[in-house]
């Protein structure tokens, strides 16, 4: 019961997390309205706390519920899994900064770096390859 709890978690956060990044992605220009600007630090909040909760819920698959933790330790593709989601986690530390400095401007337009865009279009690229990783690994494949 436990198991099934948790891994709706993971998944709930996996759907929030994903709409929130291409939701930055489709409402993001090189010059973005104010009004839609306010509603991009919210939207990159929800982010953030979605992060936070498939992380939560993949920690605690890993060494509370469900399979031995070992099924997951020693599989290769698991650690691929764990680097690209630390990577998605990296990179969007640049986005969030950018947001958080500028959540007070009162002009009517602001000036979003295209660095800003690219790392968002990177952070969707790899988010992509995560829910390959995870099929592949629970099922055994990458197990040393
Ligand atoms: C956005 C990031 C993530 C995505 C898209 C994702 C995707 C998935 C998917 C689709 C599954 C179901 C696999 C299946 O039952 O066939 C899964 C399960 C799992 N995930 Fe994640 N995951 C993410 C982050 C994480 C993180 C950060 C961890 C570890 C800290 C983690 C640990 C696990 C574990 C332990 C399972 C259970 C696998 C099994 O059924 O044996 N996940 N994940």
């Amino acid at each position: 019961m436990h198991e099934v709890l948790v891994r709706y978690v993971h998944f709930l956060g996996i759907i929030i997390l994903s709409s929130a990044l291409v939701s930055e992605h489709i409402l993001l220009s090189v010059d973005t309205s104010v009004k839609k600007f306010k509603r991009l630090v919210v939207i990159d909040a929800i982010f953030g706390i979605s992060a936070i909760l498939a992380l939560t819920a993949g920690l605690l698959l890993w060494f509370v519920v469900g399979k031995p933790s070992g099924f997951y330790t020693h599989n290769w593709i698991f650690h691929i899994k764990l680097t690209v989601f630390a990577l998605i986690a990296l990179l969007s530390i640049y986005p969030t900064v950018f947001f958080i400095r500028n959540r007070n401007k009162t002009i009517e337009q602001v000036i979003v770096p295209k660095s800003v865009i690219v790392t968002i279009r990177a952070e969707l690229t790899l988010l992509l390859f995560m829910p390959l990783f995870a099929v592949f690994m629970a099922h055994g494949f990458g197990l040393r």
